[in-house]
């Protein structure tokens, strides 16, 4: 997929996101004002009838009481202890409530604002906020010669109850908004992760065919060479192409030999032969076999085996693969004079293989990523030295086979330096 349509993609769906999200809000918000209206009329109905009952129940007593005073007195009420209780006023509000769904915690108190007097009340601890927040009901309208009084209703967890009334919605909407937040973000990187993956697979394509086509043309131009029937007759030349089709021919093996076995990596049906082997016998082969490379560029490697015990059970093959694979990393990431020190030591019942170099070294971010498949440090578009990625790889499969440990320090323009443990014995 193209960088910009990717980068469109994303950014349509993160203003669709926000978007959403804030349609989301914007309905939980009117969902939350609709509670809270609603709330505030089932208070107001409720305390209108509690208004109506205790005016009531202030007319029945005054008509026991004094039947004809009570005539007389219009304008004056009796007494609020002498009608009610402050333990019967709650009930009756907290019936009210009840009956209107309204099942959360509340204050109440009557309230004479001009003497500033509490004439009833559940509990003294909440007379500020009674005042300042509480809902007020005006008692005994009707006494027009007296100062007005006040049932006053307050409560404490207003908030967390109408929220408790929302949570449900809430948290669905919640666990949605992650949802799609998280399976975005996943697929994000997925595209991205494949993005690079196909950059990596063409790379290593482009390599293949390049590190192919030249002992192909090489063995092509000695082919033809060898048709010519003036040239068949000296022998010097004839093995000399001949050798050379044969050294062609090995390399084409070899790289062949190098993507099959990661193939087999892959389906993890890696083949080990174990036997006794002897570590310092295999670096000192390989470094026969390497030594030309280095020397070409004027360089060197120098071994230094401190291990005592160097024997250790292994698959031949595969060790001798890794070292070699170590050693050609480090010959071919030194682009002038490599000095190449491989050292070994005895550890945790095992050896360790140190292979250190002078080299371009690795920065920190690509250090995590080497030992993934047909993954190379990018050096710009062109890379100066061929490969297909594929060494470390193996390398890293190799030691987990052998249950071993690989690590590596490397400092750009400096050098790198890996430490391969492999243990005397592989336990199970
Ligand atoms: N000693 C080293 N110094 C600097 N960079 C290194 C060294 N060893 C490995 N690298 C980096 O790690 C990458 C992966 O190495 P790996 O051996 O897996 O692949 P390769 O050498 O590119 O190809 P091949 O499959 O032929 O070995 C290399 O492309 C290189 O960028
Ligand atoms: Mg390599």
């Amino acid at each position: 997929m193209n960088r910009r349509i990717i980068i469109f993609t994303i950014i349509a769906m993160t203003i669709a996101l926000i978007g959403l999200m804030g349609i989301q809000i914007y309905w939980i918000q009117s969902a939350s004002a609709i509670k809270e209206a609603n709330f505030r009329r089932s208070v107001n109905e409720s305390m209108v009838k509690v208004v109506q009952k205790v005016e009531r129940m202030e007319k029945n007593k005054a008509l026991a009481f004094n039947q004809y005073q009570s005539i007389l007195n219009i304008d004056r009420h009796l007494p609020y202890d002498t009608f009610i209780t402050k333990e019967s006023l709650d009930s009756l509000i907290n019936l009210q409530l009840n009956m209107r769904g309204v099942d959360t915690r509340f204050e109440f108190c009557i309230y004479k604002p001009e003497l500033q007097e509490f004439m009833m009340e559940r509990s003294s601890n909440f007379r500020k906020e009674l005042i300042e927040k509480g809902n007020a009901f005006i008692l005994f309208q009707s006494d027009i010669y007296t100062s007005p009084e006040y049932l006053l209703i307050f409560f404490p967890r207003e908030k967390q109850f109408l929220l408790t009334e929302l949570w449900g919605m809430l948290l669905i909407s919640i666990i949605l908004i992650i949802v799609i937040v998280y399976s975005f973000t996943y697929t994000i990187t997925t595209i991205f992760r494949q993005k690079r993956l196909s950059e990596m697979k063409n790379d290593f394509i482009n390599n293949m065919t390049h590190e192919f086509k030249t002992p192909i043309s090489t063995i092509s131009l000695a082919c033809e060479a060898l048709s010519d029937k003036e040239l068949r007759g000296s022998g010097e030349i004839l093995s000399n192409y001949l050798s050379m089709i044969q050294e062609e021919n090995k390399r084409l093996a070899v790289m062949a030999e190098k993507i099959l076995q990661t193939a087999v990596i892959d389906k993890g049906q890696l083949k080990m032969n174990r036997e006794k082997i002897d570590i310092h016998e295999i670096i000192t082969d390989v470094i026969k076999n390497l030594r030309i490379q280095v020397e070409i560029k004027d360089g060197e490697i120098v071994k230094k085996f401190g291990a005592t015990k160097s024997r250790i059970e292994g698959d031949r093959v595969h060790v001798t693969n890794l070292v070699y694979n170590l050693l050609d990393n480090a010959n071919k990431y030194s682009p002038k004079k490599p000095l190449i020190r491989i050292n070994t030591e005895n550890a945790n019942n095992g050896i360790v293989i140190i292979i250190e170099d002078n080299g371009i070294g690795i920065g920190k971010n690509d250090q995590k990523k080497i030992f993934d498949k047909l993954y190379r440090v990018p050096t710009g578009n062109i890379h100066e030295v061929r490969g297909f990625g594929l060494g470390l790889s193996y390398v890293k499969a190799i030691v987990d086979e052998h249950h071993g440990k690989i690590s590596l320090e490397s400092e750009v323009n400096k050098g790198t330096k890996f430490r391969v443990f492999l243990p005397f014995i592989i336990k199970e």
